[in-house]
């Protein structure tokens, strides 16, 4: 059992600070947690800090020592196509990524098994400048379940897909997470998607960390009001899921 520690996480962009003390303890593998916020907040900047992608006070910690880059994936929230490959040859680049350009027959068959899990097998050969926008964030996806990391941070990993998608995708990732015992933080700002996914929330307002724990005590009318500054219910549905209902901004 792998757990993520974060301590007073931080992170600057020149000389303008716009993240200071996040700090959470115990985030635990096959664990799903909500980076929540509104626009601005600081949710792509904390995962580009946990992923060490920009520099900032603070630790990440795994099991108690100083995590590694391997071991932390990081799914970008703007997904660039790079034309010349395809889909196929990007997946497979990124299970590459960092370990020996040999490739074994397992890992072939790996990346057959997340194309189909994913319903893009068939776009396979074709090129990354060809796909729609959301084909583009599938293989996103794919690039970074493939990595087999111990920790996944996925940022909006489903803002550009149909409703069909989206919640193919999200139970995918639950699923995964657990089977392979990942750690998953995914931004997202469907609340109703972190009400049904994610175990637990982290909210993010003005580049510090305003509340966390289970999703169900996180999301409250009086957190909806303060942060995104909406009058909003939490209602159970006729299956007993609370339900996030907006009457109205504030
Ligand atoms: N490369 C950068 N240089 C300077 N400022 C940046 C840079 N990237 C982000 N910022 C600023 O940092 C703040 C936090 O941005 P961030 O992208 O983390 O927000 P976010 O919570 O992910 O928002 P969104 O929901 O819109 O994706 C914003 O004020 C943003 O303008
Ligand atoms: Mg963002």
């Amino acid at each position: 059992m792998v757990a993520l520690a974060l301590k007073d996480l931080g992170a600057n962009y020149g000389r303008a600070r716009v993240l200071s003390d996040v700090s959470i303890d115990d985030l635990k593998s096959g664990s799903v947690t909500a980076i929540i916020g509104p626009n601005a907040a600081g949710k792509s900047t904390l995962f580009k800090r946990i992923a060490s992608l920009i520099k900032g006070p603070g630790l990440v910690e795994l099991s108690g020592t100083q995590a590694g880059p391997r071991t932390i994936c990081y799914m970008p929230q703007d997904t660039a196509a790079n034309a010349v490959l395809t889909v196929y040859e990007s997946v497979l680049l990124s299970a590459k990524q960092g370990s020996s350009w040999r490739v074994a027959d397992e890992e072939l068959i790996e990346i057959d098994r997340v194309l189909k899990a994913l319903r893009i097998d068939d776009l396979a050969f074709r090129g990354l400048g060809e796909l729609s926008g959301g084909q583009r964030q599938l293989v996103s996806l794919a690039q970074a379940l493939i990595r087999n990391p111990e920790v996944l941070l996925m940022d909006e990993p489903t803002s550009a897909l149909d409703l069909h998608r989206q919640v193919e995708v999200l139970s995918f990732i639950s699923e995964t997470a657990k089977r392979d015992g990942l750690i998953v933080l995914i931004a997202l700002h469907d609340l109703n998607h972190a009400l049904r996914y994610c175990e637990n929330t982290i909210v993010i307002s003005n580049g510090k960390m305003v509340a966390s724990g289970e999703t169900n005590a996180v999301i409250t009318r009086t957190m909806l009001r303060e942060i995104y500054k909406i009058d909003a219910r939490i209602e159970q549905c006729s299956q007993g899921t609370p339900l996030v209902i907006v009457d109205g901004a504030i």
